[in-house]
């Protein structure tokens, strides 16, 4: 059975209606950085949302691609890591067809 469609999660973020979106980062990535589990590599985010791991990540020194086949997901991440000074890499398309051009060290999901 198919999962939701791209449609399904653009009307999701149209209609405010993103509950898990908890308005930070997931506390377990923190813990990762802090006990050194997860060190400064070239990481994707697929389905990065709004972006709190991605600034999680850009902010400890992280390679970071973002990606997300929502426009206002992206549009969001964009924000945030502007507001927040950092950078990272930003890639709207679908991450099951999408191909990088070279590979990750690490993925983030
Ligand atoms: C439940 S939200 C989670 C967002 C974020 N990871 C978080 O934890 O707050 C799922 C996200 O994945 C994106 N997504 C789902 N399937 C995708 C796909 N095939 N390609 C790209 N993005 C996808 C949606 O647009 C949405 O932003």
């Amino acid at each position: 059975m198919a999962g939701p469609t791209r449609n399904f999660w653009d009307q999701r973020f149209a209609e405010g209606d993103t509950p898990w979106d908890r308005g930070a980062a997931n506390p377990q990535l923190g813990i990762w950085l802090v006990t050194d589990a997860l060190k400064p590599c070239r990481i994707l985010v697929p389905g990065c949302g709004s972006g709190y791991e991605v600034s999680m990540l850009a902010q400890a020194g992280f390679d970071v691609t973002a990606l997300d086949y929502a426009a206002e997901a992206i549009a969001r991440t964009r924000g945030k890591l502007g507001a927040e000074g950092l950078k990272a890499t930003l890639v709207e398309a679908d991450a099951l067809a999408w191909q990088p051009d070279r590979p990750f060290d690490a993925i983030y999901v």
